[in-house]
């Protein structure tokens, strides 16, 4: 039996599934294709719980592609704060502008300019094709793969990006009339029954009797990973100044890792208290004594920060950086998650 065959009563299994099963989510609601990018791309490395509340908060105050076309940066940056990957937002504005500028604000529905726009990728032109136009266009993310791994009793990593091609052109050819309806089936059924780290629930499966996988007895040992990369570490020594009952910032690069965010001013390496208040003396400032000593980490996709956080008064504001109330750390500016596990610690927020 060639694939095609083997795989062509999916549509069948799967959409009266999804019909009866699907999660109510807040982006399944309408088509939008404004909203179907926009939950695509903050579900990219996000889990759906942590979305919701960022989904309902961005369209509330960019209820449209207009809007965030024009919307200020640090406005942006402050609507993604905690969920990571920042510049994902930035070519969420990058994209509304070209939407603007050269498709009079419609969101394009041809797949190649879906491509096109800054941001969307394989993965993200197709769902919004195919969940806001019915298009035939495979969404191939991990769950997908996963989920034809088994079906399939395919051990090809599904981390390299010929698996993907591969799985993507498989699926482009077995794709019913139901476009959208089948791409979110095929995520679904890969996010709960056939989900990640945790055993296949094959007994409740729509697909158990086409699963090959299932048959074989590999379900569960599929999908094979290619080995990952060891992360970078970075070691980071990070001031928390306070002067006043307010806190120093200043903002990063605009270019790089989490560029044109706010942090707490930091050195690389790890220093000893002592030479943690040379560094500061030698930068002008005039620390008290250290009041605590804070070790975090963060982990990004390719680098680990190793940070040890200082947490020291200082005598006066120094203008090399602006100096933020706690309440305005809260709501106005961008603090990524690296930096604001220390600020949750002393604020014990
Ligand atoms: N993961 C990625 N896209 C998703 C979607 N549209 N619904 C639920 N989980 C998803």
């Amino acid at each position: 039996m060639n694939e095609d065959t083997f795989l062509s009563c999916l549509p069948e299994l799967l959409l009266p599934w999804y019909e009866g099963n699907h999660r109510d989510l807040p982006w399944r609601k309408d088509r939008e294709p404004y909203h179907i990018w926009l939950s695509e791309i903050m579900l990219q490395q996000t889990r759906v719980e942590a979305v919701k509340g960022y989904y309902a908060r961005f369209l509330t105050v960019l209820p449209t592609i207009q809007d965030l076309a024009q919307c200020e940066d640090d406005t942006l940056h402050k609507l993604w704060e905690g969920l990571g990957y920042y510049s994902r937002v930035r070519n969420l504005k990058k994209a509304a502008q070209v939407i603007v500028n050269d498709y009079d604000g419609v969101f394009p529905r041809d797949h190649a300019q879906v491509l096109a726009l800054p941001g969307i990728g394989a993965y993200t032109a197709g769902a919004v094709c195919s969940i806001a136009f019915n298009a035939p266009t495979p969404a191939v993310d991990g769950n997908v793969l996963r989920l034809l791994s088994r079906l399939r009793n395919d051990a090809s990593p599904i981390d390299l990006p010929e698996t993907k091609k591969e799985v993507t052109q498989v699926l482009s050819r077995i794709y019913p009339e139901r476009a959208g309806d089948f791409t979110q089936a095929l995520m679904e059924l890969g996010a709960t029954l056939c989900g990640p780290n945790r055993k296949p629930e094959c007994e409740q499966c729509p697909c158990r009797a086409i699963c090959r996988g299932y048959t074989a007895g590999t379900a569960e040992s599929l999908p094979v990973k290619a080995p990952k990369k060891q992360r970078r570490q970075e070691e980071l020594t990070v001031f928390i100044l306070s002067c006043d009952g307010c806190y120093a910032l200043e903002k990063r690069p605009n270019k790089g890792l989490l560029a044109g965010l706010w942090q707490f001013p930091n050195v690389p390496g790890t220093l000893e208290p002592q030479q943690a208040l040379c560094q500061l003396e030698s930068q002008g400032l005039h620390p008290k004594e250290i009041l605590r000593q804070i070790h975090r980490t963060h982990i990004f996709t390719h680098i680990q920060w190793n940070m040890q956080g200082y947490y020291l008064e200082v005598r006066e504001k120094s203008p090399d950086f602006q100096w933020f109330s706690p309440q305005e750390i809260r709501t106005q500016a961008a603090l990524p998650t690296a930096f604001r596990q220390f600020f949750k610690e002393i604020e014990n927020v």
